[in-house]
């Protein structure tokens, strides 16, 4: 596929057999449309288009300074596009005030670059905070949730232990789970491998894929690492300059003749093959979300 074609899935690539199906109701979890995106006169992106079934893993890859952060900020309506529309379950946000884009942002966990854990407060304090903050629960419950979710994510006993008592992994787990206390609908992590060694990563990408089946979240990761992304995307798309110039799955990608994206992988040193990834979970995932 070549940049001026078409970059969302094609016909051939709609939702896969066992995919849980947004599009049961006809659309996408996360549809972007001619979207672009300027810094007074620097165009930072221009016509992005992107089509992210429910449930899906979408990966944005590209080098430094091509609009990965911004288009992110975007989707989460932290930034405000210049043009084109972006639908999160077909509604453009695009066109939402600031109290209908909080509203919204409720739908989206982030786990940020180096986790942004506050250094201040324990393990305990950091993940119970969104739900302190949004909801009326006793703390008692909410203590409870988090011991369960710290748990469901594989953290024992490390309540009262301080963001630097914890390795790097750790420190992405606490961030994913504190990611996770409001069920989300999508969770977007940004470089989420990044800073971690390669055994590490390995991990944290095992992580957003078990994440993926047991919650049922669509994910959108920014990245500079094609290894992972190649193991777990469903849709891999390259961003250079702020424009997208491949999309695809990565089979479809490393079997095509997209010179960019082959130049890409590449440089990235990442093996020429596909290993086999697990497929979206069932439509059902996201209503059996733990209460
Ligand atoms: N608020 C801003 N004002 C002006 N220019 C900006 C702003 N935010 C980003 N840019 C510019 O937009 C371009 C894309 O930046 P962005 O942070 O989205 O890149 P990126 O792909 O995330 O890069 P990296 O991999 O280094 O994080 C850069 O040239 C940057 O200088
Ligand atoms: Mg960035």
């Amino acid at each position: 596929m070549s940049a001026d074609q078409s970059t969302e899935p094609g016909p051939s690539r709609g939702p896969k057999k066992g995919a849980p199906n947004a599009e049961k109701s006809g659309e996408p979890h996360i549809q972007v449309s001619a979207l672009t995106k300027s810094f007074g006169d620097t165009k930072v992106l221009t016509d992005v288009n992107m089509k992210i079934g429910k449930g899906h893993i979408a990966v944005i890859i590209g080098g430094s300074g091509a609009g990965k952060t911004t288009l992110l900020r975007i989707l989460i309506g932290l930034e405000r596009a210049t043009s084109g529309e972006v639908l999160i379950s077909g509604q453009d946000i695009t066109q939402m005030n600031d109290r209908q884009l909080n509203e919204m942002r409720r739908k989206f966990g982030m786990v940020f670059q180096y986790s942004a854990l506050l250094d201040s407060m324990n393990v305990m304090d950091n993940v119970a905070f969104p739900m302190r903050e949004h909801t009326k629960l006793k703390d008692k419950e909410i203590q409870a949730e988090v011991t369960k979710k710290l748990n469901s994510l594989g953290l024992k006993d490390i309540e009262s232990r301080f963001p630097s008592q914890l390795s790097g992994g750790m420190r992405k787990r606490v961030a994913l789970a504190r990611a996770l206390m409001l069920e989300p609908e999508i969770i977007v992590y940004d470089e989420p491998t990044s800073g971690l060694d390669p055994v590490t990563s390995r991990m944290v990408d095992d992580l957003i894929v078990e994440t993926r089946k047991n919650f049922g979240v669509t994910s959108v990761i920014i990245s500079h690492d094609m290894v992972g992304a190649l193991q777990i995307a469903d849709e891999i798309y390259l961003l250079s300059k702020g424009a997208i110039v491949a999309a695809g799955s990565p089979q479809e990608l490393i079997a095509g003749d997209n010179e960019l994206f082959h130049q890409f992988l590449k440089s990235s040193g990442a093996p020429e093959q596909v290993p086999p990834h697990e497929k979206p979970k069932q439509a059902d995932a996201v209503e059996s979300l733990p209460t």
